[in-house]
């Protein structure tokens, strides 16, 4: 930057932060004509510096980063002789022979997706981002094949846009930004914005509050995302296209389920076998009827640092003792000496990265007979009693014999009601 430049960027932020010290009164009603639309979480910072941060600390603010402009955001090397290696190992499954991957270059990509499970590469092809043919799970150190046949058919504004970017126009082929942004959950703020800090009601008015919307509405945000099946209004894209926060979500969704076919996101009982189907797992819950919903037990942003993994307002099980004081200590309860109730109710039986690495939604506890029913169902029981793998009717027999109540003992009460 050359010295002019600067000098006309510090009369320019002088100007703007002059402008808003003087809170101009404002034609509210000028400016409600205009159609609402993106500003970008930086415009919100400007307000809410503390809400800000501590998004910032979340995934959701780091689901897509700008490869170009940090390279560091790469977890890895791209580094054509390991990444070959690796596939080498499962050449059986692949579709295309090893040497005949595309592997981009670090310069190459535009963007990466994810950090925590697995990480995927966007590139650009005509104008269009596409998803690169390979994947690397985080966890395990270990690359794996995505799409090698197909990578550059489908683009990912198709595919993806909409859970990954804020703001997504697929006929325009842009985004506001990249990662899951304030207005993702708080819809566009261009209004709510441009509205002097003291109009209070009227900035309340004009931002949704997932807080003050009924719980049915509010969880479907979460659900707009956490989520898998098919839009409603755009033919092809996996994403609600259309869909705004506060909206049915319905209308612009339909999720998928093993009933019409998806043998490979979803076991034969409904329960999610592949990820980001959280919200398909909880709608079929007890929660789900009695309004505990995700916000109830995750943050979306907390001042400071979350305390857990995965946002959890408490630390694994504690979690569900903060509401459940009162356990049952007879039948499945009286197993095991220790309170593991996440283990039990939430199995680790849905895949991110590697096969049982997230956990079910549905918080019913499976049991051996529900596999011995059906294969294609797994159990929480196995998830750590994995030694018994060949001996389900043992597993089920040791169940049954531990949970059995002791037999009633004493004579009926000889009831002397009065008439
Ligand atoms: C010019 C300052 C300013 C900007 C920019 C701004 N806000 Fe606000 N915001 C406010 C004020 C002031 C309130 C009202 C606080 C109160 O209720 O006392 C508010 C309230 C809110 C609320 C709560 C509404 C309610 O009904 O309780 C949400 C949510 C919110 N803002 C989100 C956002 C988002 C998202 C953005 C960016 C798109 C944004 N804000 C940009 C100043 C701002
Ligand atoms: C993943 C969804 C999500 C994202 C992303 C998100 N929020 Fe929120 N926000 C919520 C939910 C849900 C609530 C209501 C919290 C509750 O139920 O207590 C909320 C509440 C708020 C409130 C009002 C309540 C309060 O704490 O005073 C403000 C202001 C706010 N968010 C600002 C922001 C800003 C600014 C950003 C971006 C930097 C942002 N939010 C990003 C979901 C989100
Ligand atoms: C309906 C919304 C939705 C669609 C469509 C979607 N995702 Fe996601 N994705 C999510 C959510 C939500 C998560 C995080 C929760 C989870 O994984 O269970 C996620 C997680 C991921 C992760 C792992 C992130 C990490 O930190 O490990 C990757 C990689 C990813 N998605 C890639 C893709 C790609 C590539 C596409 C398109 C082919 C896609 N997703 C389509 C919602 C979606
Ligand atoms: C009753 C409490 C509870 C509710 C309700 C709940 N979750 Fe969770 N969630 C958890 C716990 C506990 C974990 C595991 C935390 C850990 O790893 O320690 C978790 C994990 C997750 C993860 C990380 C991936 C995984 O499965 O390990 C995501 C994403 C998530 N939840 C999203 C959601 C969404 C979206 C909703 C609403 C549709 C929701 N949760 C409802 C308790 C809950
Ligand atoms: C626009 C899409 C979108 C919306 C809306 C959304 N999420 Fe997410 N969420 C994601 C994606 C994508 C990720 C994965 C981020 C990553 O791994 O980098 C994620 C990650 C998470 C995680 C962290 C999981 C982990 O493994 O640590 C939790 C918890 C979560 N979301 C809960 C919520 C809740 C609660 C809501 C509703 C208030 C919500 N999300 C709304 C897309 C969304
Ligand atoms: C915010 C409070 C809250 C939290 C946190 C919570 N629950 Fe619940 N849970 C409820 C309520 C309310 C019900 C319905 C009434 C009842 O059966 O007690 C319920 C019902 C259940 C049921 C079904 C009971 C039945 O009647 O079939 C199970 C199982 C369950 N919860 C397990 C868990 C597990 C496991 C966790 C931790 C991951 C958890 N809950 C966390 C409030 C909570
Ligand atoms: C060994 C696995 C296992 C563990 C650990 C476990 N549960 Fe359960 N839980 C079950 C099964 C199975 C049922 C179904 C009823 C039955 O067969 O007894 C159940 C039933 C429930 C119910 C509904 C009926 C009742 O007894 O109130 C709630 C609520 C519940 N569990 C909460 C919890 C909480 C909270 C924890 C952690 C303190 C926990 N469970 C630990 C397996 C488990
Ligand atoms: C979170 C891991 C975990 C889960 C899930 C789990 N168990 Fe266990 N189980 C253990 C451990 C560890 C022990 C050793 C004794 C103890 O600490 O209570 C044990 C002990 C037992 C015992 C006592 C006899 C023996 O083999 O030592 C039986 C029977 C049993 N489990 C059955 C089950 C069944 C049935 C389920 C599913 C409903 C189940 N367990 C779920 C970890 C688990």
């Amino acid at each position: 930057m050359n010295s002019a430049m600067v000098r006309w960027l510090t009369l320019g932020l002088v100007a703007l932060a002059l402008m808003a010290c003087g809170e101009r009164p404002i034609d509210v009603e000028a400016l409600k004509k205009k159609p609402k639309g993106y500003v970008g979480s930086d415009t919100c910072k400007k307000c809410h510096l503390e809400h800000y941060d501590s998004w910032k600390m979340t995934l959701h603010s780091r689901m897509m980063q700008d490869a170009q402009k940090n390279q560091d955001v790469i977890v890895t090397e791209l580094d054509p002789k390991v990444i070959r290696a690796d596939l080498e190992k499962i050449k059986d499954k692949l579709k295309i022979p090893v040497d005949k991957f595309y592997i981009p270059k670090p310069e190459e990509v535009k963007y990466t997706i994810g950090s925590q499970w697995k990480q995927r590469y966007l590139v650009e092809k005509d104008g269009k981002l596409y998803i690169a043919p390979i994947n690397y799970n985080i966890e395990t150190h270990r690359w794996v094949n995505y799409n090698e046949d197909k990578w550059d058919k489908k683009p990912w504004i198709l595919g993806c846009g909409g859970c990954h970017a804020t703001g997504v126009n697929i006929e325009k082929n842009n985004f506001i930004e990249p990662g899951v942004g304030c207005e993702a959950c708080h819809g566009k703020g261009s209004w709510h914005a441009a509205l002097p800090k003291a109009e209070v009601f009227e900035k309340r008015q004009t931002i949704v509050n997932p807080a003050k919307l009924t719980m049915g509405v509010a969880v479907q945000i979460c659900g707009s995302c956490h989520n898998r099946g098919q839009a409603t209004k755009y033919k092809g894209a996996e994403w609600p296209v259309g869909y705004e926060p506060g909206k049915a979500l319905e209308a612009y969704y339909k999720s998928t389920s093993f009933a019409e076919g998806d043998v490979r996101h979803v076991y034969a009982n409904e329960f999610s076998k592949g990820h980001h189907q959280q919200y398909i797992d909880w709608s079929q819950s007890v929660h789900a009827k009695e309004g505990v919903t995700c916000t109830s037990c995750h943050f979306v942003h907390q001042i400071g640092v979350p305390p857990t993994r995965s946002q959890t307002v408490q630390a694994g099980s504690r979690q569900c003792m903060s509401c459940h004081e009162m356990v049952n200590k007879n039948l499945a309860h009286s197993i095991h000496s220790f309170g593991n109730c996440v283990g039990c109710h939430m199995p680790r039986i849905a895949q991110s990265a590697e096969s049982g690495d997230i956990h079910s939604h549905v918080f019913v506890c499976l049991l051996p007979k529900d596999t011995m029913a059906n294969p294609n169902i797994p159990n929480s029981c196995q998830t750590c009693h994995k030694h018994k793998k060949e001996d389900l009717k043992h597993l089920q027999d040791d169940w049954d014999a531990l949970v059995k109540l002791p037999p009633p003992v004493g004579k009926p009460i000889d009831l002397k009601i009065p008439r």
